[in-house]
């Protein structure tokens, strides 16, 4: 059978990406057939939100209903990044999501004794430790597993101890996802910051260099027992080229979803808005 994709349609995609349509709608894959799950990242909403009602306590819109959404459009998890300064998602977003989610609830967070501290109570099924910077806009490089190994190995037996799954945040980098494998983390998350923006940059048909790396990164992480999954930058464009990249299980993706959202939302919420104003019976 030719390889089709959720919709049905035949796909160019490489055998990783591909499911096989059984009578009853559902998709299945042979155990060679690993289809990526997709996390979503509903950082952005909140960003939104705090944009307008920041200190608060309320505003829309709301990252938990967010979540619901995401959920029951099929996704297989949500990601959240508690940041040490709080700028999008609040603590009350956070354990509200803890209650919510039906799929995984992956924390994103700084290995910092405050958040480590809050993960251990909140028990996410996973925790993808990233680096912080006050002044980025968002999580700029891959964490320094190998400056850090000490104390991000003491974390991580913690989050295990706690029943909790632990992600590292790197570039595609040999001494960092060996590093990683000596913290002994479940997974690593791949920095596809780099791609997009060659993606960006280059001529459709050129080469690109970083994806050449996310290849040989994912490649010495699975051999070295670590699972993998990616994110930073993936968008709707750039996706098929990072097909490329072996071994891959869940991608988190955030801005380019909320963007998307946005536009196709946008027409039904300005109809619904001229619907409400109907009702309005004023002189002229
Ligand atoms: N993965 C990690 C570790 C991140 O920090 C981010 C950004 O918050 C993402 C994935 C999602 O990136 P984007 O919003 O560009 O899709």
């Amino acid at each position: 059978m030719k390889p089709q994709n959720a919709s049905g349609h035949k796909t160019g995609l490489p055998f990783s990406a591909q499911v096989i349509p059984l009578q009853n709608g559902r998709f299945f894959g042979k155990s060679n057939l690993l289809m990526l799950k997709l996390g979503v990242n509903i950082d952005h909403i909140a960003t939104l939100r705090e944009a307008r009602y920041r200190g608060l306590g309320r505003g829309e819109p709301d990252p938990v209903e967010a979540a619901r959404l995401c959920e029951a459009a099929g996704c297989h998890g949500i990601t959240a990044h508690l940041r040490e300064d709080r700028r999008h998602i609040q603590d009350r977003d956070i354990w509200k999501l803890r209650e919510t989610i039906k799929t995984r609830l992956n924390l994103e967070m700084a290995n910092a004794p405050e958040i480590v501290a809050i993960a251990l109570k909140l028990k996410p099924e996973i925790v993808c430790v990233v680096p912080e910077r006050r002044l980025e806009v968002t999580t700029e490089g891959g964490l320094d597993v190998i400056a850090a190994e000490k104390s991000l190995t003491e974390t991580r037996k913690k989050m295990n101890d706690a029943g909790i799954e632990v992600s590292l945040f790197i570039a595609p980098d040999e001494k960092q996802i060996e590093a990683s494998a000596r913290v002994g983390s479940q997974f690593i998350e791949l920095h596809t910051g780099r791609f997009a923006e060659e993606f960006l940059n280059a001529e459709p048909a050129a080469p690109n260099a970083e994806l050449s790396r996310l290849i040989a990164g994912a490649k010495l992480a699975h051999g070295l027992g670590l699972k993998v999954n990616a994110g930073h930058g993936l968008n709707y464009e750039n996706l098929p080229a990072l097909f490329a990249v072996p071994h891959l299980v869940e991608l988190n993706i955030g801005h380019s979803i909320v963007s998307r959202a946005v536009m196709t939302g946008l027409s039904a919420a300005v109809k619904d808005m001229l619907g409400a104003m109907k009702g309005y019976r004023g002189n002229s």
